[in-house]
């Protein structure tokens, strides 16, 4: 069955970006001229997602909001002639009955949110796509990793190569075989230090699940930091069900760190026709210090 239902959760507190994200969520920071994720919404539709679940909570209303019709607004600029910037706006709207808000009441980790999507999901595959991450990659990666479910199916996660000095850091998988770009996966292990860790393929915040994995979640309990984690139900999954990794072709970055989603406001800027040029010109200036 094809990946047609995606899941986004946007309910954690942010707390590595307070307190800019005090009352705006960090998925709506924005990211040159839209938030970011706007990115993670278009990456999902090209790869022919067609509803999405966001995983919400309180102070996070600013989101479905966002993917609404903003009646007053689009009024406003029609009758100021704005056309281009109108267009813009309209294309930010969900077509009613493509995109599904569910509660996530206290954000008792990644595995918890999306087990509260168990009910939208049903029981087919789905992606997962965690909205602070946006990936820069033509095709998508969540594209990418269709195209290779379409043809070996199982579970995928998509994986970036790090420097070995820095795997302590991540989750990274334990590869068994390699055909190209798809790994076959023997497990995985969460910040290895760089001595015994398996390989340098960090686990990037894009997935394609099977649904068994809500069973799993349901009596998953609390890990690492106390939190129901999605790794841990996923390593049980992986005693009965096939894993792959695979190593998107792109550029990620992670927007809910400081440094993150400096970089990324830059790249975008860098990659905008209509910021491309000043953006140069500023980033020469500032590195020689004028
Ligand atoms: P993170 O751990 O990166 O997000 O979770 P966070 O908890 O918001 O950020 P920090 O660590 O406090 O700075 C990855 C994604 O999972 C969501 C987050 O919103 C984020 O998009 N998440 C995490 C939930 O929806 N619920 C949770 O209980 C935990």
């Amino acid at each position: 069955m094809r990946v047609r239902k995606a899941v986004l959760p946007v309910a954690g507190f942010g707390t590595r970006v307070l307190p800019a994200t005090k009352t705006i969520p960090k998925e709506m920071l924005p990211v040159v001229d839209r938030p970011a994720i706007q990115y993670v919404v278009d990456e999902a539709l090209e790869a022919g997602i067609e509803h999405i679940v966001f995983v919400t909570g309180r102070n996070k209303g600013a989101i479905e909001d966002y993917f609404d019709i903003s009646y007053e607004l689009e009024e406003s600029l029609k009758k100021k002639n704005k056309t281009a910037i109108l267009e813009q706006v309209q294309q930010t709207v969900m077509p009613a009955g493509t995109a599904s808000f569910v509660r996530q009441q206290s954000p008792l980790g990644l595995g918890h949110a999306i087990w509260c999507a168990r009910d939208i999901i049903g029981n087919e595959p789905f992606a997962v796509l965690l909205p602070d991450v946006i990936v820069k990659g033509k095709p998508s990666c969540l594209a990418q990793m269709v195209k290779a479910y379409d043809e070996v199916g199982g579970n995928i996660v998509a994986v970036d190569p790090v420097p070995m000095e820095r795997v302590s850091s991540y989750g990274v998988i334990a590869p068994e075989s390699r055909d190209g770009r798809l790994i076959k996966m023997s497990g995985m292990v969460e910040k290895p230090p760089m001595e015994s860790a398996p390989s340098n393929l960090k686990i990037t915040g894009r997935y394609i699940l099977q649904p068994e994995i809500f069973g799993l979640l349901a009596d998953q309990a609390a890990g690492a930091g106390g939190e129901i984690q999605l790794t841990d139900a996923m390593a049980r999954q992986m005693e009965s069900q096939a894993y792959y990794a695979y190593e998107f072709e792109g550029r990620e970055y992670d927007c809910g760190s400081k440094l993150g989603y400096f970089e990324a406001v830059l790249a975008y800027a860098l990659d905008n026709p209509e910021t491309a040029e000043g953006a140069r010109e500023l980033v020469k200036k500032m590195a020689a210090g004028l």
